[in-house]
């Protein structure tokens, strides 16, 4: 999680000694939210695929959808999280390989993790995006289905999850969504198919991805130092220029973005129909004035 822990070490330097004073009480709090249990009454279900082409849609959605960047290339997971104040995290084994929910778990059960944040057993994923990953289609959903299902097996022994003082005191203050399943609504159904064709509606439904970070206005977080990128700040650009910022990193004006903080890397491997649509959709949200 290395884009999330920069934004937590910056907190982590400045509160080391608040933690120490709350760390107490936020255990007790957020042991009780964390122990708590869920229900998805959303009901669907999934005719998953397994033609190549569908294999290929959904390794482009793990792609773009940053599954990788978290789950790892191979998609085993990794120690996600490793700090003393913050805990031990890994991010979950997804092949059908030892310990991995691909061997256990049916489709729906994968889906209903990834949309609603909620597992086969009714406890809550933590760390987890879920903002766009609620809003993923449900043809999108038997496409990324598809390609966990045919990625090879491996085989992984992680340890479950210990939550350290300062994870505990930003879940119990809200300072980060951590638990999706508090926030989704489970009984939303999934969204139907949008049609790259329908220019603006497929836009929206691509920069989805976007709002994680720049806010569901786009107006921006001073806090996760994303910036506005409503027509109020960026409406001066051309199309290329805004195309090469987001895929290359490069602004207009020459300056670079670090890849740690925008994830330009998995953005550039969005396809010319889906940046397209992107910028359109861009041009036509609510300009939101920039502040300094
Ligand atoms: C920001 C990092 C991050 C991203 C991006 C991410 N994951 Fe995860 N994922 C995690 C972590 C951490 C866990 C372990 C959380 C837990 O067990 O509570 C997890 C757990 C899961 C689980 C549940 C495993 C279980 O034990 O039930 C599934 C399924 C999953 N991820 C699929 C995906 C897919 C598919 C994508 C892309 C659409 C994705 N993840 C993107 C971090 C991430
Ligand atoms: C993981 C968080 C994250 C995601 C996801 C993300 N961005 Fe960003 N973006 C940032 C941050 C942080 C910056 C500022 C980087 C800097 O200051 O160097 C940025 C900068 C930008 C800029 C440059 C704006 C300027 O005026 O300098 C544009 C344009 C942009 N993002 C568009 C997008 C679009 C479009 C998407 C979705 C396809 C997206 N971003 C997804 C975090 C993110």
């Amino acid at each position: 999680m290395k884009r999330v822990l920069k934004w937590i070490g910056i907190v982590v330097g400045g509160l080391l000694g608040l933690i120490i004073l709350l760390g107490a009480g936020a255990y007790t709090v957020s042991a009780s939210r964390l122990n708590r249990t869920y229900e998805v009454t959303a009901d669907f279900t999934l005719n998953v695929p397994t033609d190549p082409e569908s294999i290929a849609a959904g390794e482009h959605l793990a792609a773009v959808y940053l599954c990788n960047d978290c789950h790892e290339a191979n998609l085993a997971g990794h120690l996600f999280v490793d700090d003393p104040v913050f805990g031990q995290i890994y991010s979950a084994n997804l092949t059908a390989g030892e310990n991995g929910i691909g061997r256990s778990y049916s489709d729906e059960e994968i889906a209903r993790v990834i949309w609603y944040g909620v597992k086969p057993d009714g406890s809550p994923t933590v760390g987890m995006p879920y903002e766009f990953y609620q809003a993923i289609s449900i043809s999108d959903m038997e496409n990324l289905i598809a390609y966990l299902r045919s990625v090879p097996p491996v085989d992984t022994n992680h340890s479950p999850a210990s939550y350290g003082p300062m994870f505990r005191v930003m879940h119990v203050a809200n300072q980060f969504p951590l638990i999706p399943a508090e926030r989704v609504d489970a009984s939303q159904p999934p969204r139907d198919p949008i049609s790259p064709e329908d220019t603006l509606a497929y836009g929206e439904y691509v920069a989805t991805m976007c709002t994680h970070c720049h806010t569901a206005t786009f107006a921006g977080d001073e806090f996760f130092g994303s910036p506005n990128i409503t027509p109020a700040a960026i409406g001066g650009w051309s199309e290329a220029e805004f195309v090469r910022t987001i895929t290359e990193g490069m602004r207009p004006d020459g300056t670079q973005i670090a890849p740690e903080l925008m994830p330009w890397q998995s953005i550039s491997q969005y396809s010319d129909e889906e940046l397209q649509a992107l910028w359109a959709y861009l041009q036509t949200v609510e300009p939101v004035p920039v502040t300094e």
